[in-house]
């Protein structure tokens, strides 16, 4: 036994999620990363629900870093963009949006010039703006790797939201276009920036749960019965790819590389997609992996789009465990270690992790300071979740070389 707290409403959860994995083998219309049609285009959408705006704009602290956000979303305008204000070095210089009435509202709210207000159309138009040192990338994933390329020609320093981009070769080209104009390339991994997660990184490199044996990892929840592909990005083909593991079952994969320190050898996986479910006709609703890690270590990472809401990473050792609950969500974090050490974590406020990302980018620009969360840790995982999807099309265990790379 694990000793750890596991509620019986949590393991029938765990156990109806599981079923359904095993029971319906998804039939896959090949490679999903690399399938994902003609490239998609940028188009503006509604003002998100729920979005509050500053009611006064904050002045820019001297010497700190402009940057253009692309994409005026749920996370742009409610997570990130408020956090600037928390940030010391970074500021917002200028928006750019396909819808021009939340463009005129948004920019008003947060002081930005309207000559520094652009559409897609104008995007280019970026690299005569010198207000502009970075570009934050907040657009549907498969808009990422064209727009930090044009970034990267205008001369920007990019912060790209996860995933990076649909394929490996679409990632490779963005690290190409970042070394051609000599700018940075940073993922926005924002958990490396979260205190919990800090903290737990640094409690497995002292192996606070002894030999680590297994990872488990989860990111469900339930997308609205009523979905369909056109109105919801996070459901069609072309800008999401495979969905839930893409979208959020990155945090699983990364946990379980951030926590066991390790990259899996091989990795066994099952993706599952119900029939006529409007939801899912051109993504999966749920992927199941294992990775097998070269110390013995194994991680089961459960992502789904209709499943009960989760997002956990458990670490169980030969002396403890390691229980995060939930363990990468926005606020709200909880973490505790049980067996040979036994103590639970209070470790501050979580949404530092947003300006954290920022200003972290900013020290790069202005110091030159390496970055945590480059462009290649963002290579590396979507070369890990193309080998996933190949697990699971294949059926069989896929190898891999040490960079993640699948074995031919
Ligand atoms: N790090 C995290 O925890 C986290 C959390 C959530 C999301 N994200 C990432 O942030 C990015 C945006 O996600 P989101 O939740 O903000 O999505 P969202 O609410 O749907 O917003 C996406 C925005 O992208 C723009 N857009 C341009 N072309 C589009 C198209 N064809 N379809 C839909 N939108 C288009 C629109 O902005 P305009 O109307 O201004 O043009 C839209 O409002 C994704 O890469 C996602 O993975 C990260």
């Amino acid at each position: 036994m694990t000793g750890i707290n596991i509620s019986r409403r949590r393991l029938i959860e765990l156990g109806r999620a599981t079923a359904s994995f095993t029971l319906a083998a998804a039939a896959i219309p090949g490679p999903v990363l690399a399938q994902t049609g003609g490239r998609p285009g940028a188009r503006g959408r509604p003002m998100p629900a729920n979005v509050s705006l500053p009611s006064r704009p904050t002045r820019p602290r001297p010497g700190s870093v402009g940057y253009a956000i692309v994409g005026l979303g749920d996370y742009a305008l409610k997570q990130m963009m408020p956090r600037f204000d928390r940030s010391q070095r970074s500021h917002i210089a200028a928006l750019v949006s396909g819808n021009p009435e939340k463009l005129a509202r948004v920019g008003d709210a947060y002081g930005v010039p309207e000559d520094a207000r652009y559409s897609y159309e104008q995007y280019d138009r970026i690299a005569a703006d010198r207000r502009i040192e970075a570009v934050y990338i907040v657009l549907p994933t498969g808009l990422h790797a064209d727009f930090a390329v044009r970034a990267f020609a205008a001369g920007k320093h990019v912060l790209c939201e996860k995933p990076m981009a649909l394929t490996s070769a679409d990632c490779e080209r963005m690290i190409a276009a970042a070394r051609r104009a000599d700018r940075k390339l940073m993922i926005a991994y924002r958990v490396h920036f979260e205190p919990h997660n800090i903290e737990a990184m640094a409690l497995m490199q002292r192996r606070a749960v002894g030999n680590i044996r297994f990872v488990r990892t989860e990111q469900l929840s339930r997308t609205d019965p009523s979905s369909t592909p056109s109105e919801n990005w996070r459901i069609s083909r072309t800008l999401a790819g495979g969905g839930p593991l893409e979208d959020y079952g990155i945090y699983g994969l990364q946990s379980a590389l951030y926590l066991t320190g390790e990259m899996p050898e091989s990795i066994t996986a099952t993706a599952f997609r119900p029939a006529n479910d409007p939801r899912f006709t051109e993504v999966f609703a749920s992927v199941a992996s294992q990775l097998r890690f070269p110390s013995g270590a194994v991680a089961q990472l459960a992502t789904s789009y209709d499943a009960h809401g989760s997002n956990i990473a458990h670490v169980l050792g030969d002396t403890g465990a390691l229980i995060m609950d939930p363990a990468t969500s926005y606020e709200g974090h909880e973490m505790r270690l049980e067996g040979r050490e036994r103590r639970s974590f209070s470790l501050g406020d979580p949404t530092v992790q947003f300006a954290g990302q920022l200003d972290h980018l900013s020290d790069a620009i202005r110091d030159g300071a390496a970055i945590r969360t480059p462009g290649e840790m963002g290579l590396r995982d979507v070369r890990l979740m193309e080998a996933i999807y190949a697990a699971a099309e294949s059926g069989r265990a896929v190898r891999l070389d040490p960079d993640g790379q699948m074995r031919r």
